[in-house]
């Protein structure tokens, strides 16, 4: 049973406060987690409690999310058996007693929900992908590596905010990763070599001044062929241009490039002119998280091409998941848990996904840290491929180095998900 939780301030990855609680069971064992923060989040998204107090932290501070762990969580769970994760998430709801977690906060109750799963498994002395998924978790993603950065990731001129590379052609996790980190440094030879910035953006992917969206696509193509692998074959393009962003009325404003006002059928005809072009497999984001009208249409026109993630439309919600099922939009939901804000909600989402044929696709946050608790949740969900960042920042290759240890531990009994974890066919 739980003894004790506790929650103390720690910082993400851009140095911004956030939470990480702690429980401890009568045991002696425990878990700790750190929740992650994003920068273009959804509207639907979980709300993250901040402290606007402009003394700290320029408003940024998560002292009351701490308190709320401390003072209103902790007293309502000690005493309850830590993995009854059901109820344990429940009870935290409905302490909260709002639709989106906006008294005691989703990143108070998603710290003390991940920590509760973790004091779970090590009571039971299990790793965290076995406890969370049983002995059939065994299927380690496809990393999809973020390399070049632009939207609100990036100080730099490209609208979009993240052009990933997707080695899918590899016999293990361990082969992919090395696949994409030598094409990580490839481009940034490359970069160098054309006088072109190697500095890089929030998720340590580059970010450098470029002429347009198109020419980052071209280096990220280069840069493959330059690390000795086939584009589209061995290593395909997944992009994240996080539109809603750039949403202006009904269109969408290129204002950091071109400056030009699109609309929803034009931002569709751009990306089906992209797919002709360019190996990609996975889009995100294409269009905005009000246009559902649009979705619709850019569903029924490219589904079966690429793989269409929901990121902002669907915030890991299952009721906004279920409207998309409904109206045949999208054929996979991101899932990033800190959207939705318990464990258990994040598993929930991924069941509805698993049960219409949408994938899952599992994510960090661009504010991240040194937790790794994604990386043990897409094996336990078998979810086939993830995005954690670029080839560089502890932050990121945290999750990598989780996953090869997970693959190491499996030994034989591990596969890798390869080409068939995208949804690219027509069901
Ligand atoms: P965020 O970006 O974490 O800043 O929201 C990631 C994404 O849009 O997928
Ligand atoms: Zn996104």
């Amino acid at each position: 049973n739980i003894v004790s939780i506790s929650a103390i301030e720690v910082l993400d990855s851009r140095g911004n406060p956030t939470v990480e609680a702690c429980v401890v069971l009568n045991d002696g064992t425990s878990g700790r987690a750190i929740v992650p923060s994003g920068a273009s989040t959804g509207n639907r998204e979980a709300v993250e409690l901040r402290d606007g107090d402009l003394g700290r932290y320029q408003g940024r501070g998560v002292l009351k999310a701490v308190a709320n762990i401390n003072d209103l969580i902790a007293p309502v769970l000690i005493g309850r058996p830590a993995d009854e994760q059901r109820r344990l998430d429940h009870l935290m709801c409905e302490l909260d007693g709002t639709d989106n977690k906006s008294r005691l906060g989703a990143n108070a109750i998603l710290a003390v929900s991940m920590a509760l799963t973790r004091a779970a498994a090590s009571h039971y002395r299990q790793p965290l992908y076995r406890y969370l998924g049983g002995s059939n978790a065994h299927l380690l993603p496809v990393p999809c590596l973020n390399v070049i950065n632009g939207g609100q990731h990036a100080s730099n001129n490209l609208d979009f905010q993240e052009f990933k590379i997707v080695p899918h052609h590899a016999p293990s996790f361990a082969e992919a990763i090395r696949m994409g980190e030598e094409t990580f440094h490839a481009l940034k030879t490359l970069l160098a070599e054309r006088g072109l910035g190697t500095g890089i953006g929030d998720e340590g992917g580059f970010a450098p001044a470029l002429k347009s969206n198109e020419q980052a696509v071209e280096l990220i193509l280069d840069a493959i062929e330059a690390a000795g692998y086939r584009p589209g074959e061995d290593i395909s393009l997944a992009l994240d241009p996080a539109t809603s962003e750039m949403a202006e009325g009904d269109g969408y404003r290129f204002s950091r490039s071109d400056n030009v006002l699109r609309t929803a059928d034009e931002m569709t005809d751009l990306w089906q002119s992209w797919l002709d072009r360019y190996p990609i497999i996975l889009l995100e984001d294409p269009l905005g998280e009000d246009d559902w009208a649009g979705w619709e249409t850019l569903t029924r026109r490219l589904a079966g091409r690429v793989e269409l993630v929901g990121d902002d439309l669907l915030c890991t919600n299952p009721e906004l998941l279920q409207r998309a099922i409904d109206q045949g939009v999208a054929n996979s939901v991101l899932i990033k848990p800190n959207q939705i804000g318990t464990v258990t909600e994040t598993l929930e989402c991924v069941t509805l996904a698993n049960r219409h044929g949408y994938g899952c696709y599992l994510s960090h946050r661009s504010g991240e840290s040194e937790d790794t608790f994604i990386a043990d949740l897409a094996v336990a969900i078998g979810c086939g491929h993830m995005k954690t960042g670029s080839g560089c920042r502890s932050e990121r290759v945290a999750k990598f180095n989780q996953l090869l240890r997970i693959e190491n531990e499996l030994g034989y009994q591990a596969r890798f998900a390869g080409r068939d974890a995208f949804r690219t066919r027509r069901a």
